[in-house]
């Protein structure tokens, strides 16, 4: 793996990992993972939604890519990737984007305080702490969402998502959907 500063960015957080691109993890469902083989070994990279289908439809097993990226908390996250050979006909790739915020709203009203909400609420905080696009989502407390005996309730903007009796042991699992 080699690493470098990106030429065009002044934030010397950017990392430039070249290799061979190996695929995408999960390889069904929601592909959130590009896999790279670089010369020092396997790297897993996170990619941003906007690159996901572009990556799936367009990248070769085997093609040589190179990725700039943000490492963060011991993962990397894509900000681009670059077909450098191997795979021709190749569009060009998508540039630089910014990831949709998501806000889970947590109702902390009467009923859904009484089963639990605050927990619920800090149990969110946590996993996003963890989660590497965290950045991108906010938790915020919120009055009732009128669905009262099916609560804790937890709405998720932009979607307008009602999730209903949110444990906290769903925390990290509803997150992973952000
Ligand atoms: S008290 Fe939570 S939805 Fe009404």
């Amino acid at each position: 793996m080699s690493s470098s500063l990106h030429p065009a960015d002044a934030d010397s957080s950017f990392t430039l990992l070249e290799g061979r691109y190996l695929g995408l993890r999960p390889k069904q469902g929601r592909p959130k993972w590009l896999k790279l083989k670089t010369k020092s070994g396997k790297v897993k990279v996170r990619i941003p939604k906007p690159m996901r289908s572009w990556i799936a439809a367009e990248l070769e097993p085997d093609a040589l890519i190179q990725v700039w990226a943000k490492a963060k908390k011991k993962t990397y996250k894509a900000v681009q990737v670059i077909p450098t050979g191997g795979a021709a006909a190749i569009a060009p790739p998508p540039v630089k984007t910014e990831p949709m915020v998501h806000t889970l709203k947590v109702c902390m009203k009467g009923s859904c305080r009484k089963r639990g909400s605050g927990d619920v609420c800090r149990a969110l905080e946590a996993a996003r702490d963890q989660h590497p696009e965290g950045d991108a989502i906010r938790i915020e407390k919120t009055g009732c969402l009128k669905c009262c005996k099916k609560g804790p309730n937890v709405c998720v903007l932009p979607e307008k998502k009602l999730l209903h009796q949110v444990e906290v042991e769903q925390a990290e699992r509803i997150l992973a959907a952000y």
